[in-house]
């Protein structure tokens, strides 16, 4: 059995600072099972991860903050959507461990609703007391990771000591080693409670969730398939990412590549219209997790990744056994709470 702490290469070595409140819960979905005909669907809450409303975000922030905490840094810098959970959780980390936050803002969704600029996680960074800087570029990676560097730059020249948390590929995936730690803690659940898994399906975003967890199964011998559901970027442009993301990670770790590239599974059928936009079969994923098992998804990831779960819990054989990884970001309910009022009718 796959202990809780199976080495995996230098995973156990490496910097990290305790945020999360740890296992979460793996829960059967029974009503939502008997909604589609079929048993065997769980999830996996780590919308429960304990800090500043949760998410997948607590695990990788583990390994960023621990290694600016190595580094001495006072402040962490950060960039994402409007709607980031990974900014807003980077600043609750930030303040948990008496540190500053700057947070970078990309105008990655076409949204003007005062909304959607101000409530969900947006309000959560002011209460946190964060410095909010505005990007006007979302698909800039490099330019949004070079501008960081520049207020970097700014707070050193006044005696800060600040980390960067790097948004474009290309630096090593300490976000992602959250992911091969929960793999470990999967697998010891799950033989704890007598399940085997058939099927894993996760939000594939930057791809450290995803990647992460792939890697961790096969380190320690799991073939778990993995879907990872594309909420940012087509199957075609992130297939590559995750491929790179698990060589990084092996590279990190010190470790011979554990993945092979046939083991990098995504679909991206319900992307459209885009990132952080919404259709018709997210919407009713949303509303059916909600109304058969209380679960609240969120408009961005989590949604899409139900509607993708629905479709392959609705195509394979209604007795496997499938678990949905809950990654969080309800915050971002509020900051849609036009569009959902108006599809919760
Ligand atoms: C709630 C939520 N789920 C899933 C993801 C995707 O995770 P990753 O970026 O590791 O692919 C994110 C990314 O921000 C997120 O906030």
């Amino acid at each position: 059995m796959t202990n809780r702490l199976s080495p995996v290469g230098a995973l156990d070595t490496l910097p990290r600072k305790q945020l999360l409140s740890f296992p979460t819960p793996i829960e059967e979905m029974p009503n939502l099972g008997a909604a589609l005909g079929r048993s065997g669907l769980y999830v996996k809450r780590d919308d429960l991860t304990g800090l500043a409303f949760g998410g997948n975000k607590v695990r990788q922030l583990e390994y960023y903050v621990g290694a600016a905490l190595a580094e001495g840094a006072d402040t962490i810098l950060i960039t994402g959507a409007v709607q980031s959970n990974f900014v807003r959780l980077a600043a609750a980390a930030a303040r948990k461990c008496g540190m500053d936050c700057h947070l970078q803002l990309e105008e990655r969704v076409p949204k003007n609703d005062p909304t959607y600029k101000q409530s969900g996680n947006v309000l959560i960074d002011r209460i946190l007391g964060a410095t909010i800087h505005a990007y006007p570029d979302g698909e800039d990676e490099e330019g949004a990771d070079r501008r960081l560097h520049e207020i970097a730059e700014g707070l050193r020249k006044k005696g800060r000591n600040p980390y960067v948390i790097h948004l474009a590929p290309g630096h090593a995936p300490l976000g992602a080693l959250g992911y091969v730690d929960a793999a470990r803690e999967i697998l010891f659940q799950s033989a704890g409670a007598g399940l085997e898994f058939d099927q894993i399906v996760v939000a594939s975003g930057s791809g450290h969730t995803h990647a992460g967890l792939l890697f961790g199964l096969r380190a320690v011998g799991s073939g778990i398939p993995v879907t990872g559901i594309c909420v940012r970027r087509p199957a075609d442009q992130q297939s590559p990412r995750l491929i790179s993301r698990c060589g990084e990670i092996a590279e990190l770790l010190g470790m011979e590549p554990v993945v092979r590239d046939e083991d990098v599974v995504v679909r991206d059928d319900h992307l459209a219209p885009g990132y952080g936009r919404m259709n018709e079969a997210v919407i009713a994923a949303l509303k059916l997790a909600a109304e058969t098992e209380g679960l609240i998804m969120d408009p961005v990831y989590t949604a899409k990744t139900m509607a993708g779960f629905l479709d392959i819990a609705r195509s394979n054989d209604p007795t496997s056994k499938m678990l949905f990884v809950h990654t969080g970001g309800t915050p971002a309910l509020f900051a849609y709470e036009k569009e959902l009022t108006a599809a919760a009718g």
